[in-house]
């Protein structure tokens, strides 16, 4: 914290750093050279993100912001940035270890509002994370229409709900899945959904915002 408050104080905030989410080796359906390997992306994104960033800020203050370079390397780090994010949202809402959505969690009725039931919700879930291409299945909540839609993030920056909270995370690239299910997304999606931790889920729903609009 004393450190944090130093270095923000002479404008100099720390970089980005990598999460551990090495529980999650040994989770069933999940090879640990894919999740390895994966961590290891996911890294990446962390690197380049603060790379990203340093090379930004030496343009400004070289006043070289007009320029090509300086554009693209803006351009890039939304990409880098999601891709970070993203991971973390997708590793986090793993690990369920057998969980399920309590019928009792506000997420489970609007579920049922918005789609017609769970099961409803998920096949829709799934046909979004079925889609040809490389990218995410995310089931956003809108607060500003009280509402939850499943979509489809191109890429990694391509998609997002603009002001929605990001509530269940898939990766499909296709190194989530290709080293233990070749190019069988189907029973990558199946062993996806046999580890998600509901709990975690369901905690992102923003129940109080959602309440206090009704009220
Ligand atoms: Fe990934």
């Amino acid at each position: 914290m004393f450190l944090s408050l130093t270095l923000s104080a002479i404008g100099q905030t720390p970089p980005f750093k990598a999460k551990d989410f090495s529980h999650l080796i040994g989770m069933p359906g999940f090879s640990d050279d894919a999740l390895k390997m994966h961590f290891k992306l996911y890294e990446g994104y962390i690197t380049n993100t603060n790379l990203l960033l340093d090379s930004l800020k030496k343009y400004a203050d070289e006043g070289k912001d007009k320029t090509p370079e300086y554009a693209g390397l803006k351009r890039r780090l939304m990409w880098e940035f999601d891709g970070m994010r993203l991971h973390e949202d997708y590793f986090e809402n793993l690990g369920g270890e057998g969980t399920s959505l309590s019928t009792e969690e506000p997420l489970y009725a609007q579920l049922a509002q918005d789609f017609g039931s769970f099961e409803k919700w998920k096949t829709d879930f799934i046909a979004t994370g079925s889609m040809r291409g490389i990218g995410w299945a995310v089931l956003y909540y809108d607060p500003l229409s009280n509402r939850l839609i499943n979509t489809w993030i191109n890429e990694h920056d391509h998609g997002h709900l603009a002001g929605g909270t990001p509530l269940l995370i898939m990766d499909v690239f296709e190194h989530a899945y290709m080293l233990d299910y070749g190019l069988d997304r189907a029973k990558y999606i199946q062993a996806f959904f046999d580890n998600i931790n509901w709990p975690s889920v369901a905690k992102r729903f923003p129940v109080k915002e959602k309440v206090s609009d009704e009220s």
